[in-house]
C-alpha cells in the first residue's frame, strides 16, 4: 500500500487511485532473478548483460570482503588502510586552505553544531581538548570560550595552522601526538574533550588507546564528544572499521558512562551528521 507523507493511508479517492496503480505496478514488474534477466536481455544485448552480471556480483563480492577484512581489522587490532603513519601524511600535505569549512554543509548546520552540540555540553569555563582540529574550524569556536585549550592533532602541520589561526592566544597550548595517546596532558587535568571529523579516520586499535587516555585525563565530572563512524566503517569516505556498539563497550570498560549516542539533533532532528553511518558519542566520568 502506498502511504501518505504522514504514514496514514490515502485519505483522498485521487490518492487511493494513485496508491492502486502503482501497487498493481509492482506486482506487474519482473520477479526473480532469471525473469528479471531475461527482462534485461530483451531490451538491450548479451554483451551488455554479460557486464551487467560481473559489475553486480562484483560489488557483492566487494562487499562481501570488505566486511571481512574491517571484522578483522576489530578482532586483531589491526589498523587496515587507517594506519598512523598514513594519516600523519595525508593531513600534513592537505591542501588546508579552506580551513575544512569544504566539510560545513551549510552556515546553519555549523552554527547549530556549536550552539546545539558543543556549546550545549561544554561545562562553564572548562579546561578543553580538542583531537584533530586540523585548519581549526572548531578550535576558533572553542577559545574565546574555554578557560585553557590543548589542541592536539598527529600533524604538526595542522598544529602549525592552528597556532597562526589563533596567535598569541594565551589560554591555547599544542601538543603533536603519536596517533594514539595524550602524553603530556596531565591526569585528571581536562573537564571538557572535543572531536569532530577525527576518530572517522583513526583505527578502533588506536580509538581505544586515546580512550584510555581519556580515562586518564578527563577529570571526575568531565564531559566528551566525539564524532566516529557508528556503522563499521565503509570505503567510502576512508572510514575506519570502529561501530557505535564497539565504541560505548570501549568507554564503558574504562569506567566512563555512555551519556548519549545520536546522529541528529535540533529541534525535531533538525540537522545532522553528514554521512548517515557515523555517529557522536557524548560521554562522562563519573564524579
Ligand atoms: C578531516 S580533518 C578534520 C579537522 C577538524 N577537526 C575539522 O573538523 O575541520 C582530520 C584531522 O584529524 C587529525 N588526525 C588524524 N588522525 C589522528 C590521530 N590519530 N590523532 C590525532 N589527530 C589525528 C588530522 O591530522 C587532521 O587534522
Amino acid at each position: 500500500m502506498v502511504m501518505t507523507e504522514s504514514g496514514d493511508k490515502p485519505t483522498t479517492p485521487e490518492l487511493a487511485r494513485a496508491a492502486v496503480s502503482a501497487d498493481s505496478g509492482r506486482d506487474a514488474l519482473p520477479s526473480g532473478t532469471w525473469n528479471l534477466l531475461r527482462d534485461r536481455l530483451r531490451a538491450n544485448d548479451p554483451i551488455w548483460l554479460g557486464f551487467h552480471v560481473l559489475n553486480r556480483a562484483s560489488a557483492k563480492i566487494s562487499r562481501y570482503f570488505d566486511g571481512k577484512a574491517r571484522a578483522r581489522e576489530r578482532a586483531k587490532d589491526l589498523p587496515g588502510v587507517n594506519t598512523r603513519e598514513y594519516n600523519r601524511l595525508l593531513w600534513t600535505n592537505y591542501d588546508w586552505s579552506h580551513s575544512g569549512e569544504e566539510w560545513t554543509p551549510t552556515p546553519q548546520w555549523r552554527r547549530s553544531m556549536v550552539d546545539e552540540v558543543m556549546l550545549a555540553l561544554m561545562p562553564d569555563q572548562p579546561t578543553a581538548l580538542e583531537i584533530g582540529p586540523g585548519g581549526g574550524r572548531w578550535t576558533v569556536e572553542l577559545q574565546p570560550r574555554v578557560e585553557s585549550l590543548v589542541v592536539a592533532d598527529i600533524s604538526p602541520r595542522a598544529i602549525e595552522l592552528c597556532q597562526e589561526r589563533l596567535g598569541a592566544a594565551a589560554n591555547v597550548s599544542y601538543l603533536v601526538t603519536d596517533g594514539r595517546s595524550l602524553t603530556g596532558v596531565a591526569d585528571g587535568a581536562i573537564d571538557f574533550v572535543w572531536s569532530f571529523d577525527v576518530f572517522l579516520h583513526i583505527a578502533p586499535v588506536d580509538q581505544k588507546g586515546y580512550i584510555a587516555e581519556l580515562a586518564r585525563v578527563m577529570r571526575p565530572g568531565a564531559v566528551a564528544v566525539i564524532h566516529h563512524p557508528g556503522d563499521g566503517g565503509s570505503m567510502e569516505g576512508w572510514r575506519s572499521a570502529m561501530t557505535a556498539q564497539m565504541f560505548a563497550d570501549l568507554v564503558r570498560e574504562r569506567g566512563l558512562r555512555v551519556v548519549r549516542q545520536f546522529t541528529a539533533w535540533g529541534s525535531d532532528g533538525r540537522h545532522a551528521l553528514p554521512n548517515s553511518g557515523d555517529v557522536i558519542t557524548v560521554f562522562d566520568k563519573p564524579a
